[in-house]
């Protein structure tokens, strides 16, 4: 009650936003859910407060050298302490869901065992406040903060973490499952797989194809594991889990690039899609995966879910190359002219109509959430009390018209949750690359909504008033 209102914008601000969806593109239906979306390790700070231990990102971003501007979650967006605020702020923009994650670490500090009763009383107060300014929770398990304590004991190499991960999703479902009913499992474990336990460039920093095949078959069965324990909990739940899905192209026609990027598809969009909606691995890796596949896993991977969750940014451009350990395919060049963003990631909302296509053609057409879409900028500092982001308002702007269409296409797109409320901490990238449609100042902790955050206030707003 004592939280600030959020100023409305002035007539030149809400002008400066991008126009309204022109005459002419296709509708989103009243139905549709519009939301924001975050994680726990980018937001919340507080790292040893509540009882909280460890993550691997937190002993990752403290090693010289990973972060490339040096600094760490430990306060990131301090939401732990203003999420009352982030709430109302939210409100005010006229949010109608929110997606974000549980710390495993606040919820259960050494990964199994005890449960941390003050862990869990931070997600009770944060789902009760959502729910009082009338925004849907949707809560993800795991967004890539494995506990220390688990890496210690093999991570997601071991075999075990199907089991540490069903019991942490009973406790945290257990919890708030009566008020959260939307559960992700995971967020885009083949990205955790391929950068983390590949590359090496994200937590816990492993490098090769072994430790990537075991930590992405375990990423799958864990997804199974913890639906089948959700399931047994209530009835009333919308289990799902939260993908990376990408068209992937060949940077060029030689044969060898399109055979690279046939296998950069596999990794990065089939390896769990197959087996979760077709209980198999893809046949160009399924010799690699064999070994460690144990009767039943499949069935167990291919649990029925509720909704999958899309997490789209736009595609990749593949070349081969014998030196990269992701079936000797890297990124290679794009094709002249593409537009891209500040890291360089080509921009195509069409792709997003592509990849929603793609579930609707070879994958059952299942209900779909896209849980992140946004676009990384450099943005000025405020003016007037508004950050002008014209680049990001337009991404926006276009991935909005592909949603339409997906739609109008015959996909079962339900919502959009935009990638970010805040700018947050972007992992290796630190605090230097934004992605919010509001700034955080993280010196002092201001929040200022940028143009783009105005604009989807905008369109919220009329979708609310049935405009
Ligand atoms: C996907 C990840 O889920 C999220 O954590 C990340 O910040 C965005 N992509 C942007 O890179």
């Amino acid at each position: 009650a004592s939280l600030p209102a959020l100023p409305l914008p002035t007539r030149a601000q809400t002008a400066a936003a991008a126009p309204l969806l022109p005459a002419g593109t296709p509708r989103l239906p009243a139905d549709f859910v519009w939301g924001a979306s975050t994680s726990a390790y980018q937001i919340e700070g507080a790292v040893t407060e509540g009882g909280r231990k460890p993550s691997i990102w937190d002993v990752f971003a403290h090693t010289p050298g990973r972060i490339a501007d040096g600094t760490t979650g430990d306060v990131a967006c301090d939401h732990y302490h203003r999420y009352a605020d982030d709430v109302a702020l939210m409100g005010d923009l006229g949010f109608q869901a929110y997606r974000f994650s549980l710390a495993w670490p606040r919820v259960m500090p050494e990964g199994t065992g005890p449960v941390n009763a003050a862990g869990l009383d931070f997600y009770d107060r944060l789902v009760d406040s959502l729910l009082a300014r009338g925004i849907q929770p949707m809560a993800c398990l795991y967004h890539w903060d494995l506990p220390q304590a688990l890496q210690e004991r093999g991570g997601w190499r071991n075999r075990d973490i199907a089991h540490w991960f069903a019991d942490y999703a009973t406790a945290a479902i257990g919890r708030l499952g009566d008020r959260v009913k939307p559960w992700a499992m995971l967020n885009e474990p083949s990205v955790h797989a391929i950068f983390g336990h590949g590359f090496g460039n994200h937590a816990p920093g492993l490098t090769g194809w072994d430790s990537y095949v075991k930590a992405q078959h375990h990423l799958n069965l864990a997804q199974g594991t913890g639906i089948a324990a959700a399931r047994a909990l209530r009835a009333d739940l919308k289990l799902g889990t939260v993908l990376s899905l990408q068209p992937i192209f060949p940077a060029s026609q030689d044969p060898a690039d399109i055979a690279a990027a046939a296998r950069f598809d596999a990794c990065w969009n089939t390896i769990n899609l197959d087996p979760l909606f077709h209980g198999r691995y893809p046949d160009l890796f399924a010799e690699d995966f064999a070994p460690l596949v144990k009767p039943g896993d499949l069935e167990t991977i291919r649990a029925p879910i509720d909704f999958l969750g899309v997490n789209y940014y736009g595609p990749s451009y593949i070349k081969h190359d014998p030196n990269a350990f992701l079936g000797q395919a890297s990124w290679g060049a794009l094709p002249p002219n593409t537009p891209q963003t500040l890291l360089g990631w080509p921009i195509s909302a069409q792709g997003m109509v592509d990849v929603l296509a793609r579930l609707r053609d070879a994958y059952g057409n299942p209900p779909v959430f896209i849980t992140e879409n946004g676009a990384c900028y450099e943005d000025p500092a405020p003016v007037d009390g508004v950050v002008q982001d014209p680049a990001r308002t337009e991404y926006i702007r276009a991935h909005l018209v592909a949603a339409g269409q997906a739609i109008a296409q015959g996909c079962a797109l339900k919502g959009y949750y935009v990638w970010s409320l805040l700018d947050n901490f972007e992992w290796a990238e630190g605090e230097r690359r934004r992605f919010g449609v509001v700034r955080v100042d993280f010196a002092s902790q201001q929040r200022t909504p940028k143009a783009s955050g105005l604009y989807l206030s905008q369109l919220m707003k009329a979708a609310r008033a049935g405009a």
